[in-house]
């Protein structure tokens, strides 16, 4: 974790006055993927990896943010609404600008950033950096915004001022993550229980490809038109439903014949996710991990021949653990086309599994991938 003694020391550094601490996590999740913006459901949790911020009230119109771990400093006016040549500072910018649609206009602030939140491996560094400066204007400025009102604040920001499509679970779980339990959220209602954690002897472990395909944001959006476009035909022939969150296998093999097969495979999935969904989190509470890592499997089988959004490295990650000593199951995790695998293992098989899979991997593709034991946290705080 980032040390709070050298962030003060920056700060200090750099604007003369105290500082205030936030910090915001990364995500996992657990299965549920391509969901979100389905109005269906999702299984995220916070991992203790962290974008912290020491924040204070410049006392003038002007804020100042510097990026340390990019050795960046930019400037501009508090009110300002247009885009910052740093391509970081567009995310605060937005959700500033997120705030100003609500009537709130934030004064100026200096503030200095660290992240150890890894950028591209599909773990939410830009909802972590969102989240943070949504939660710390809200506390900062004594906004009194509730937390699910800065989460709607944060995706305001990538979706309408860095114009990325992307649902609501990423910020949804950097601010509401609890250490040890994942959020079950309904991304309809934006109801949410907190689901046990309790993995006994098992882990979490994550395999990042490092890789990002170009392909990742314009498929994005063209996976959310294709699914809009079977809800569009659903209602055209009389269904009333909303999104593919209301639409089940028997509503949907109905109308095969009537939509593109492409379509139908996008819709076949995201029906069949949502309810794996429900049966991993009865699997986990039973602690039947055979069952819950052969949802995991199924769920990456999914993504990869139906919603089409995983890719070789992903694939290569998923069949090397395939059968291997210590693996329950694995899938791809996040929006695609990169990023991390999400793999549940035993503990003591930790290091045995690691050792192969980076093998293996060198070996197809020339690179050692990252591993990340995913422990669980809190949300957005202040510290
Ligand atoms: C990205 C988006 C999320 C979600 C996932 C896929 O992480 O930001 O909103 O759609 O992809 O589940």
């Amino acid at each position: 974790m980032v040390s709070t003694a050298s962030l003060k020391a920056l700060f200090e550094a750099e604007f003369g006055q105290s500082p205030l601490f936030f910090r915001s996590p990364a995500r996992i999740n657990l299965i549920g993927e391509h969901t979100d913006y389905n109005e269906g459901f999702v299984l995220p949790a916070g991992i203790d990896l962290y974008c912290t911020i020491a924040i204070a009230p410049s006392g003038s119109n002007e804020c100042t943010l510097v990026a340390c771990d990019l050795e960046e400093r930019v400037s501009f006016d508090a009110h300002a609404d247009i885009k910052s040549e740093a391509f970081w500072a567009n995310y605060i910018l937005g959700v500033r600008r997120a705030f100003r649609k609500r009537g709130i206009n934030l004064p100026g602030v200096n503030a200095v950033i660290r992240s150890e939140v890894p950028v591209g491996a599909g773990l939410s560094s830009s909802a972590a950096l969102e989240s943070v400066f949504a939660y710390a204007f809200n506390e900062l400025f004594s906004c009194g915004l509730s937390k699910i009102e800065l989460t709607k604040i944060a995706q305001e920001s990538e979706n309408e001022f860095i114009g990325l499509q992307c649902g609501i679970m990423d910020m949804f779980a950097s601010i509401h993550a609890q250490e040890n339990k994942a959020i079950k959220l309904d991304c309809r209602s934006l109801s949410f229980d907190y689901i046990p954690l309790a993995l006994g002897q098992n882990k979490l472990l994550l395999f990042d490809t490092m890789v990002k395909h170009e392909l990742a944001s314009s498929e994005y959006n063209t996976r959310r038109e294709e699914c809009n476009a079977v809800v569009s035909c659903l209602q055209n022939l009389g269904h009333p439903v909303q999104s593919l969150r209301g639409v089940d296998m028997t509503m949907l093999s109905a109308i095969q014949s009537n939509i593109n097969p492409v379509l139908f495979k996008r819709a076949k999935y995201v029906v069949e996710e949502n309810s794996r969904l429900n049966s991993f989190a009865e699997a986990v509470s039973k602690n039947d991990w055979h069952e819950a890592g052969t949802i995991l499997y199924q769920s990456h089988e999914g993504l990869k021949n139906e919603y089409e959004v995983s890719c070789t490295e992903l694939d290569m990650l998923v069949d090397a653990v395939r059968g291997m000593d210590g693996v329950w199951g694995a899938r791809m995790m996040g929006g695609g086309f990169g990023g991390c695998t999400l793999n549940l293992v035993e503990e003591s098989k930790v290091d045995a599994i690691v050792d192969q899979v980076n093998g293996l991997y060198l070996k197809s593709f020339g690179l050692k991938p990252k591993h990340y034991i995913a422990g669980t946290c809190n949300g957005a705080s202040a510290f």
